[in-house]
């Protein structure tokens, strides 16, 4: 049955038969130099996918054979490796691999190499997938290393198996079982992150239950952490601020207390007694409600120190999250900038300062995160969300590879033209010592992890996007496709065409032109009208601010003065309607109904056309699917047919309350040829 468990490692059989002839030819058997419990797992990864993919089992063998595949590290190699290998795998650092056609000795064979076990691991599933796409290994030669250093999923998952904004069902992870059981959906999991280059997870919601940090957790903690280890993943978790008072007995969490310093010491001291490679700590703090410095008058800075000292002896780290907003009298996208930017260069050696994409939260289009361009002498660790909170739960079909790429290649000009968020967290615009990203995951106890089949290409463009932050979307959704429905052409084309327009779709449905923070409570549905009662009032001024005039966020200097939080270039862009992207108009601009957009139109009928686009889109997806029918298997067929369904009834709830409510302002016809048919 087709569940979709199997993720993007379905190694279904090479369907070409010359295909399947020339790599059976090619790869008669295989030999791994080493013992290890990773090179275990590279093994039991290469036999179990060779021979789903070949069709047949492919034999080991102790010696360097004749049309084999040999899977060793370089310290292994001796003189097989020669002076050029050498030197290129010196560019590659501990995680990099090479695979590569070697003609030696007689023999004809398939190298794979790397500078230390987990390499060899990484080598093998790319290897895998290179043959799952029925691609030539006549000629290899594949040389590839992770960009960043710490690339993780950040699992809102709490200790009762809830998952804070989790559409997949519940946790995988079973608290209550662990750690004497050790499910084997633990194992699939690392072998997925893996295949992709993921190599650390943490484990609980930043909202942290501090009992995550008492001794009846940590053994939990320590039994994934070692069911992981051979795949190369660290385990971290989120803490609460106030676990020295929590589950310390302590009258206070003061970060300037001697008491409340040294039991973060001990604490440390305990996890890493247990977990000699625990990752470290994430933590939001003094945010949404979360205890933390601020509550004894201390610092973001103090806090984070304080941790970081406690972590440091052990190596480990602190990913300070830069996501708050409080004050109610301000703009809160300035909020997050306007706090932590002053925190430049004063964190400690291993503390991130863990900043999500853009500035208000994980909204369908936001610019991207100012302090991205601003904080130069702080390790950043971007922070994306896959788990689609804003974007449709795991009803909506929406490819978020592209919202990656587009703040990934933002151009921060902080260090004028081309210093984009890519090259600042890969540490290149200010060299820093440590780098990286997080992703929230979308997985949950679904049968298909992420309930919507298609969420899992979001898992997918995360892991490999993080491996290489300037990968395009177009080609990592392309490598996804084929190794999850396989190498047709016409279906890969139709694939590539509903995937790569998902995501501009619902920008249009649900805030296209900039508009954002449009949706109700539950974060599901439009309610554009939910923030419009003025402060203080309501709980805080619209986002839209619409009015007979116009609309959209006055955030130029006249207004909240938002644009000074970018680099000089940039802000006059910004702050310039002419000059503004559209994309981000009513983001930095509150525009009159009657402004002309670039395509001639006025923002009223604009508006419209693009509401209506987002529904047309949705439609011609449902279109593009319907032809694929033949090509897919019944049941993906009809699980993705029936969520299309829903989206678009939800696409046309989103275009119909918008426009209606947003008409009571603008008193302008919709204009009529958005009712045609799609
Ligand atoms: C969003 C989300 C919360 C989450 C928060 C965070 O506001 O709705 O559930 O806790 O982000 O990132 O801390």
């Amino acid at each position: 049955a087709e569940d979709g468990y199997k993720l993007w490692l379905r190694y279904d059989r090479i369907q070409n038969k010359k295909t399947l002839s020339l790599y059976q030819d090619q790869l008669k058997q295989y030999t791994f130099m080493g013992s290890s419990a990773t090179i275990n797992a590279a093994k039991t990864e290469l036999r179990n996918g060779l021979s789903s993919l070949l069709g047949k089992k492919i034999p080991e063998t102790d010696a360097i054979k004749n049309n084999s595949i040999v899977v060793a590290p370089l310290s292994r190699l001796g003189a097989n490796a020669d002076k050029e290998l050498r030197a290129q795998l010196r560019q590659l650092g501990k995680e990099g691999f090479i695979i590569k056609n070697i003609t030696g000795g007689g023999k004809n064979y398939t190298l794979i190499t790397a500078n230390s076990d987990i390499g060899l691991l990484y080598g093998t599933f790319r290897f895998l997938q290179i043959l799952a796409s029925e691609t030539s290994i006549a000629r290899l030669s594949v040389s590839d290393f992770p960009r960043l250093q710490n690339r993780l999923l950040n699992h809102w998952d709490n200790p009762d198996g809830s998952i804070e904004r989790g559409y997949a069902g519940r946790s995988i992870f079973e608290w209550n079982t662990l750690p004497g059981k050790i499910s084997r959906r633990y194992i699939d999991y690392a072998r997925a992150n893996a295949s992709v280059g993921i190599n650390g997870t943490v484990l609980n919601n930043v909202n942290a239950n501090p009992n995550i940090l008492t001794p009846e957790y940590l053994v939990k903690v320590k039994a994934l952490a070692d069911a992981f280890r051979p795949y190369g993943i660290k385990v971290y978790v989120s803490v609460n601020f106030a676990a020295p008072i929590r589950i310390g007995k302590l009258a206070t969490a003061d970060p300037a207390d001697p008491a409340v310093k040294q039991w973060w010491k001990k604490k440390a001291d305990e996890i890493y007694q247990l977990i000699p490679d625990f990752g470290g700590f994430c933590v939001k703090a003094n945010s949404e409600g979360q205890p933390g410095p601020q509550d004894y008058g201390r610092s973001h800075t103090d806090g984070a120190n304080m941790l970081a000292e406690a972590l440091a002896p052990h190596r480990g780290i602190v990913m300070w999250r830069a996501f708050v907003y409080k004050n109610r009298e301000q703009d809160r996208i300035r909020e997050s900038y306007d706090e932590f930017h002053p925190t430049n260069g004063k964190f400690a050696s291993n503390v991130f300062l863990q900043v999500k994409n853009g500035p208000i939260d994980f909204q369908p289009r936001e610019p991207f995160h100012p302090l991205f361009g601003a904080m130069d002498k702080t390790p950043l660790m971007l922070e994306v969300q896959l788990t689609q909170e804003y974007l449709g739960f795991s009803t909506h079909l929406v490819y978020l590879g592209p919202l990656f790429e587009e703040c990934l290649q933002s151009d921060t000009y902080a260090k004028g033209q081309g210093t984009t968020v890519a090259k600042v967290i890969e540490g290149k615009v200010s060299p820093q010592k440590m780098t990286g990203i997080a992703g929230v995951a979308n997985i949950g106890d679904a049968r298909n992890w992420t309930a919507h089949p298609f969420a899992q290409a979001n898992w997918y463009a995360f892991g490999r996007m993080s491996w290489n932050p300037e990968l395009k979307a177009s080609g990592v959704i392309r490598e996804w496709n084929i190794l999850t429905f396989g190498n047709n052409k016409v279906l890969l084309d139709g694939l590539q065409q509903i995937t790569m327009q998902s995501r501009e779709a619902a920008v249009n449905y649900m805030g296209p032109l900039g508009l954002t923070m449009l949706m109700d409570i539950s974060h599901y549905r439009p309610a554009p009208w939910r923030r419009d009662k003025p402060a203080p009032t309501g709980t805080r001024e619209s986002f839209h601010r619409a009015d007979e005039k116009g609309i959209g966020f006055d955030r130029t200097a006249a207004g909240s003065d938002a644009v000074s939080q970018y680099a000089g270039a940039l802000k006059e862009r910004f702050n310039d309607i002419h000059t503004c992207p559209e994309k981000f108009l009513l983001w930095f601009h509150h525009a009159d109904w009657d402004y002309k957009t670039s395509s001639g139109k006025t923002l009223w009928n604009e508006l419209c056309y693009r509401y209506s686009a987002g529904v047309y889109t949705v439609r011609a997806m449902q279109n593009k699917w319907e032809t694929l029918k033949t090509l897919v298997d019944p049941e993906r067929f009809t699980l993705v047919k029936n969520l299309l369904t829903e989206q678009e009834k939800e696409a046309v709830i989103w275009r119909d309350a918008c426009l209606l409510y947003f008409q009571t302002f603008s008193k302008r016809p919709i204009p009529a040829e958005l009712e045609a048919p799609a």
